[in-house]
């Protein structure tokens, strides 16, 4: 399935997932039966090929340049595979999108993460998916080399005591599981690495 999209991209091309990485969400929901899915950065489809493959059924992506930089390519690839009457495509920022998902009452079990790689960006993406995520949800974090995506990480593990980090060990993923909802004081800060 994976195979049908690399072979035109080339496996060379570094923005999708790799297709180790694709077949590892992909049995990551399965093995645990997760359906409601969401991801921030859809370019060529690769992980919504993956996640949609695994759960058949409807996955929010969002991305504000599936038409200015891919021409749509994500979109005909899952017209190609029989996925789009699965895809709910928001062509937006995720920091608009993401609150607005949260207004319509949108909830989800699984979200991955590979938007804008700024730490601020991969930030406000988890605030917002957060808020949005059942208790046992998991979040998927792409690109764990980066240090803006280790500082946020670093900032869960110290300060949102209510997350697991699961070091999955897999490419460049990284799976935060909400194990249950969260009580924090209002003033309540533990200092993080950041990297620097
Ligand atoms: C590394 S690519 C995603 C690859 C994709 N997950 C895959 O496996 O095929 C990053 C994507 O994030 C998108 N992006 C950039 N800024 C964004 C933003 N503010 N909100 C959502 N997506 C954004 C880019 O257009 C690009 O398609």
């Amino acid at each position: 399935m994976l195979g049908e999209i690399y072979e035109e991209l080339g496996t060379e091309n570094l923005i999708p997932v790799s297709k180790e990485e694709g077949e590892f969400i992909s049995n990551f929901l399965k093995r645990n039966n997760i359906k409601k899915t969401l991801e921030v950065g859809f370019a060529y489809g690769c992980s919504a090929a993956a996640i949609i493959s695994a759960t058949q059924s409807r996955h929010y992506a969002i991305d504000p340049f599936q038409k200015r930089d891919f021409q749509n390519a994500g979109i005909k690839n899952m017209e190609r595979l029989g996925f789009r009457r699965f895809l709910d495509f928001r062509e937006e920022f995720s920091d608009t999108a993401l609150p607005r998902m949260l207004m319509e009452g949108v909830r989800v079990d699984f979200a991955f993460i590979d938007g804008l790689h700024l730490f601020d960006s991969i930030f406000v993406d988890f605030y917002f998916i957060d808020m949005i995520l059942e208790e046992n949800g998991y979040v998927c974090f792409h690109d764990y080399w980066m240090p803006s995506t280790r500082a946020v990480i670093s900032w869960i593990a110290n300060n949102k005591k209510n997350y697991e980090i699961i070091d999955v060990s897999v490419g460049e993923l990284i799976i935060v599981k909400k194990v249950r909802n969260e009580e924090r004081r209002w003033d309540h800060f533990i200092p993080f690495n950041a990297g620097m």
